[in-house]
C-alpha cells in the first residue's frame, strides 16, 4: 500500500482551474521533487493534500485511509505535515518553545523523559542546539528554515511536504538544509519537496513530478525530466532553470 495516493484530483478557484486531474502515488521512504513554473499549481497541490483546501473532484488516501475531506489539524495527528513557502514560527517564543508547541500539535503530551530526549534529539539533528534559548524572530533565515523542519518533525511527521525550502537562502545555507533533508530521509521520513532551485533538488531526489498549468506533465528520474522536451518548453522564458 502506498503511503500517499492522489487520485484524479481537480481544484478550481472561480473560473481558474488550478489543478487538473492529477494522480500519483508515494511509497514510504521516498523523497520526491515537485517542479514547475510559477503558477503551475504546486502550492495548491500541497494545500489539497494537507487539507487546507479540499478538491472539487477526486480523492486522496494516506496509509490507506480516505483523507480527502479532512482538516489540517487531523492530518498532522495522522503524520501528514506541510511547511509553508513563507516560514511561520511563533516569533516571540524561543526555538525550544516553538518545538514544544509542535509536540502538542502532534498530540504528544509534555513531560516525561521520552519527551525531553526527543526534544534534545530534534535540536541536535537540526543544528539548533546553540540557538535553543533564542527568540525565533532573532534567528537568521537559514536557521528559521531549520526550525520549520524541526517543528514538523516534532509533530511526529511521517510524510513531510516542504514548499520551496531553499527560497531566499544563501548557497551555504542551502547546503546545510540539503544535508538536514538528506539526514531525515535516511532516517526513513518520506518527503515531498517543491523547489525552484531545481539543481539542488535534483541532487537530493531520484523521482521528480513536473506540474504545468495544473497538470502533471511528466514523472521520472532527474535525468529523464531534464531531457524532456515538454518540460524544457514549460520552463522556456522562466527564470527557473531545469539544467
Ligand atoms: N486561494 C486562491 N484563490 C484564488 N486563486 C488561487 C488561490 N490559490 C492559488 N490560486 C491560483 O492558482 C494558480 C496556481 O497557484 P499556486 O500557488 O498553486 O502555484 P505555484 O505553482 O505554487 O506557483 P509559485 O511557483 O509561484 O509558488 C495560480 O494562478 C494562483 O493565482
Ligand atoms: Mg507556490
Amino acid at each position: 500500500m502506498p503511503l500517499l495516493e492522489v487520485r484524479n484530483i481537480s481544484k478550481s478557484f472561480g473560473g481558474l482551474r488550478a489543478i487538473k486531474d492529477v494522480s500519483f502515488k508515494v511509497e514510504k521512504g521516498e523523497l520526491i521533487g515537485i517542479i514547475g513554473p510559477n503558477g503551475a499549481g504546486k502550492s495548491t497541490l500541497f494545500n489539497l493534500i494537507s487539507g487546507v483546501y479540499h478538491p472539487d473532484t477526486g480523492s486522496i488516501f494516506f496509509k490507506g485511509e480516505d483523507i480527502t475531506k479532512m482538516e489540517p489539524y487531523e492530518l498532522v495527528r495522522k503524520g501528514l505535515v506541510r511547511s509553508w513557502q513563507i516560514v511561520r514560527p511563533f516569533r516571540n517564543l524561543t526555538v525550544e518553545e516553538n518545538i514544544q508547541v509542535a509536540f502538542y500539535g502532534g498530540g504528544f503530551i509534555e513531560g516525561g523523559s521520552e519527551y525531553k530526549q526527543r526534544l534534545e534529539e530534534i535540536l541536535q539533528m537540526t543544528g539548533l542546539l546553540t540557538y535553543r534559548k533564542q527568540l525565533s524572530k532573532n534567528l537568521p533565515q537559514g536557521y528559521l528554515k531549520r526550525l520549520e523542519v524541526a517543528r514538523a518533525v516534532a509533530t511526529g511527521a511521517e510524510l513531510l511536504m516542504l514548499d520551496e525550502p531553499f527560497a531566499g537562502l544563501r548557497a551555504d545555507e542551502i547546503k546545510g538544509l540539503m544535508h538536514l533533508i538528506a539526514t531525515l530521509h535516511n532516517r526513513g521520513l518520506t518527503l515531498l519537496i517543491i523547489e525552484h532551485v531545481v539543481r539542488s533538488l535534483l541532487e537530493l531526489t531520484r523521482r521528480v513530478l513536473v506540474l504545468h498549468e495544473g497538470r502533471l506533465i511528466k514523472e521520472g528520474t532527474p535525468e529523464e525530466v531534464r531531457r524532456d522536451k515538454m518540460v524544457i518548453e514549460a520552463y522556456f522564458g522562466e527564470e527557473s532553470e531545469v539544467a
